[in-house]
Parts: structure tokens; C-alpha cells; sequence
């Protein structure tokens, strides 16, 4: 893998248990500071996918390599150093609600951590700072100490993106980050995202359901379909037209397979 490419998958392959084929002969390499946007239908392969990049899952044939790591040949210890390098952001947030905005971000670090910890005032004042920080970055360092369940969808994914900050990641993995929101505050975390991105030079892997926002914020689209790659094109100078069918490859069955 050269200094450029931080992601590399090389033919990789993944059958679960009972033998549903989720990634099928997958090759892709994403360079540093690269926005690359997964399309496809449900089921086609986008949460196994950005599941392998940080070792959740291991490939059943083929190669990934993230980080210069080999990631299916990590230990628990190599595991655990790559994810503090990746971040993950869920469509459902993940926050604990009863706990502050704050102390929700202050989680982030406790990768870095030995020990459980309780209560705000538990973790190390560089960590707390840290989290004003990344909440102000995010927009909501005045919320920092309102109760988590207190926010809105929009606010508590970007409580979430700053959650993922917190550790510095190489790599931010997004599954489906705003299929829960309105359209106003997906728009605003999807820039949150790119805007970060660009600015920290920040590597990104995001899965979408919408082909504006991919338009939008990608730099580049891959699609898949039953676990393969079925389309890999840069966005610039893609039309919406041209995206639009383009999507329609991704998730209808009987339209031909192109690789680009
Ligand atoms: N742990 C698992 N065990 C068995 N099968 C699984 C597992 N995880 C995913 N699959 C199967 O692998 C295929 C791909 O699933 P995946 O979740 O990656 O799709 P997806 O593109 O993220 O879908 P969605 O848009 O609904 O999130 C599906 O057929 C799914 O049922
Ligand atoms: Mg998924």
C-alpha cells in the first residue's frame, strides 16, 4: 500500500454463517482525505463493508488493508490500536441519553483509557477540554452540559461526530448517519462531515441512501449490489441525471453491470 492509500480492499469476500455471500470479489482503495459515499440497497453489502475497515468483521477470502495493517491478521492489541485511529458514527447516534452532551463525548476517548469511568469529573481535565472543544467545533458547546435526550436528532448526531473526533481518527466510518433526520439537518451534518474532512485532511467512508447528498458531499461514489461492486466513479462533473441512473443500477436487478 503506498503513503497515499489508507484503505485497500483486494478481492475480498464475506459469507456469513448459513451462507448469505455479503461481499462478493470486493476491490476498492480510498486515499487519504478521500470523501467515498457507499450506495445500495438494503442488503447490498454497505454495513458489512465499512465493517471490515475497522475489523468488526474479517474477510472470508481476499485482503484489507487499512492503515498499513493487515486487518484480518490483527490481534486483540492491533485491533484495538487501529479502531482508536478509526472513528464510527451510527445512524441511531449511540449517545446515553441521561448523561450530558459532554460526558457523551468524553466517551470517545475511553479507547484511550484503563479503567471504567463515572460521572464527568472522572475523566482527566486534558479529556473534558478536549470535548468543549470538539462540541464547539460542532456547533454545540453551549449544549455541553444539557442531558444528551435533550437534543435534537440533528444536534445529537453531531454530538456523535464529535464523540468520534475526540480520539483524532485517520479514518471516519458513517453508516447511514442521517437516515434518521429531517432533510434541513441532514444537509448540516453531512457538511459538518465534509467540512472536517477537508480541514483535518480526515479520510471518510459514509454509506447514504440519497444520491443528492452523495452528489453533495462525496467525492466519490461506489455502488453495490448484492455484495459487489457495480459501479466506482468520481462525482465531479457527475450530473444528477447521469447519478440518478446511475443509482438505478445500483438497486434494480435487471440493469446491466458497469464498472467504471
Ligand atoms: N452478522 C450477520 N450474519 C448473517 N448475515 C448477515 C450478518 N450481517 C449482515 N448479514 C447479511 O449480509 C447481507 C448484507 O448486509 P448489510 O447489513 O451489509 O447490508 P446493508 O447494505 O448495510 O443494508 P441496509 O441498507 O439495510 O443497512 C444481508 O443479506 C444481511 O442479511
Ligand atoms: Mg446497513
Amino acid at each position: 500500500m503506498t503513503g497515499d492509500r489508507v484503505i485497500a480492499f483486494d478481492r475480498v469476500g464475506k459469507t456469513f454463517d448459513g451462507g448469505v455471500r455479503a461481499l462478493d470479489d470486493v476491490s476498492i482503495e480510498v486515499a487519504r482525505g478521500e470523501v467515498l459515499v457507499l450506495l445500495g440497497l438494503s442488503g447490498s453489502g454497505k454495513s458489512t463493508l465499512l465493517r471490515h475497515v475497522d475489523g468488526l468483521q474479517r474477510p472470508t477470502s481476499g485482503n484489507v488493508a487499512v492503515l498499513g495493517e493487515d486487518v484480518g491478521r490483527l490481534g486483540g492489541g492491533g485491533l484495538r490500536a487501529l479502531r482508536r485511529r478509526v472513528g464510527f458514527v451510527f445512524q441511531q447516534f449511540h449517545l446515553v441519553g441521561s448523561l450530558t452532551v459532554l460526558e457523551n463525548v468524553c466517551t470517545g476517548a475511553l479507547g484511550t483509557l484503563r479503567g471504567p469511568r463515572l460521572g464527568l469529573l472522572s475523566y482527566p481535565k486534558r479529556i473534558r477540554h478536549a470535548a468543549l472543544e470538539r462540541l464547539e467545533r460542532v456547533g454545540l458547546g453551549d449544549q455541553a452540559l444539557q442531558r444528551a435526550d435533550t437534543l435534537s436528532g440533528g444536534q445529537q448526531q453531531r454530538v456523535a461526530v464529535a464523540r468520534a473526533l475526540l480520539q483524532k481518527p485517520e479514518i471516519l466510518l458513517a453508516d447511514e448517519p442521517v437516515a434518521s433526520l429531517d432533510p434541513d439537518s441532514a444537509a448540516q451534518v453531512m457538511s459538518l462531515i465534509a467540512e472536517i474532512a477537508e480541514e483535518d485532511g480526515l479520510t471518510v467512508v459514509c454509506s447514504l441512501h440519497q444520491v443528492d447528498l452523495a452528489l453533495s458531499w462525496g467525492h466519490r461514489i461506489v455502488g453495490l449490489r448484492s455484495g459487489r461492486v457495480v459501479l466506482d466513479t468520481p462525482v465531479h462533473g457527475l450530473s444528477r441525471d447521469e447519478a440518478m441512473s446511475i443509482y438505478s443500477k445500483v438497486g434494480t436487478e435487471l440493469a446491466p453491470v458497469a464498472v467504471s
